[in-house]
């Protein structure tokens, strides 16, 4: 990672980076203490568990984790009725130790450091149709579904493909993106409208199935 500190033949940039107040830098370190109780749902390296429909997390944005970690946190996601996976996940956002921004930014930070290795694929379709579909969704996750912060579309390429379709199924449902100020959730709900019966998701998720990381 890339630490300015060690850059010696920059002494000056150095001294203002590396001796600026930094009490509120992410710190990994202090975050690998608390993931141990997140490996049972999303594996000891974040690559995830479909045993416990636990999502991979490595690989995926520092910003769209923290996000979501405070989505669990307020009830604007995993406390709709008969989202029983996303309460379960608000529930473990509530611990005592997750009750600062502190905590909250040093485990991402953690997860960060995770490699972001592939997983095994399940969902078969038609990857031609899925192309088509996938235009329109290029727009705020990217040409190769590789997330795109400043439209704050999370990574899709890479993800457990069980999970991708569970989730589209969720924003069909109200289930995810129902608060009235989660306007990042409302904008995917609002696209859901691009994907009209079912094969139309298992067709785009076999698409990005075939996308690989750059
Ligand atoms: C009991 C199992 C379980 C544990 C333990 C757990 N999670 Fe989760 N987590 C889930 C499930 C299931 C989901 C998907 C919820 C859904 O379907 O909306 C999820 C979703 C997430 C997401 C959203 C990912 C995305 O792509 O939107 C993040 C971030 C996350 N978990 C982080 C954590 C962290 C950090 C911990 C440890 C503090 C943790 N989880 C502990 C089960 C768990
Ligand atoms: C206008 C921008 C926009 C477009 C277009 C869009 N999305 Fe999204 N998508 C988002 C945002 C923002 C989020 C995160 C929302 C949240 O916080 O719930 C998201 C979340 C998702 C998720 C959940 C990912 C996770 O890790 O939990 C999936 C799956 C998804 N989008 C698939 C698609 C597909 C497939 C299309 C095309 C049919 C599409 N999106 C089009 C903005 C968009």
């Amino acid at each position: 990672m890339f630490s300015p500190c060690k850059i010696k033949a920059l002494p000056f940039l150095a001294l203002i980076l590396c001796f600026a107040p930094s009490a509120n830098a992410a710190d990994a370190k202090q975050g690998a203490s608390l993931y141990p109780v997140c490996s049972a749902c999303h594996g000891p390296k974040g690559l995830g568990n479909r045993a416990m429909l636990g999502p991979k997390l490595a690989g995926q944005d520092a910003d769209y984790l923290l996000a979501q970690l405070r989505l669990f946190q307020s009830g604007a996601r995993g406390s709709a009725q008969g989202d029983a996976q996303g309460r379960q996940m608000a529930a473990m956002s509530k611990g005592p130790q997750l009750s600062s921004d502190q905590a909250l930014e040093d485990l991402v930070a953690y997860i960060g450091t995770f490699p972001n290795q592939a997983v095994p694929t399940s969902v078969e379709g038609d990857k031609d149709r899925g192309k088509g579909l996938y235009q329109t969704c290029a727009a705020c996750h990217g040409d190769r579904a590789q997330g795109l912060s400043q439209m704050a579309g999370p990574r899709l390429q890479g993800q457990h493909d069980w999970y991708l379709l569970s989730q589209l199924k969720k924003y069909r449902a109200g289930q995810r993106g129902y608060a009235a100020d989660h306007h990042a959730g409302r904008q995917m709900r609002s696209m859901m409208g691009v994907l009209a019966k079912e094969a139309d998701y298992i067709d785009v998720v076999a698409y990005i199935n075939t996308l690989s990381q750059e």
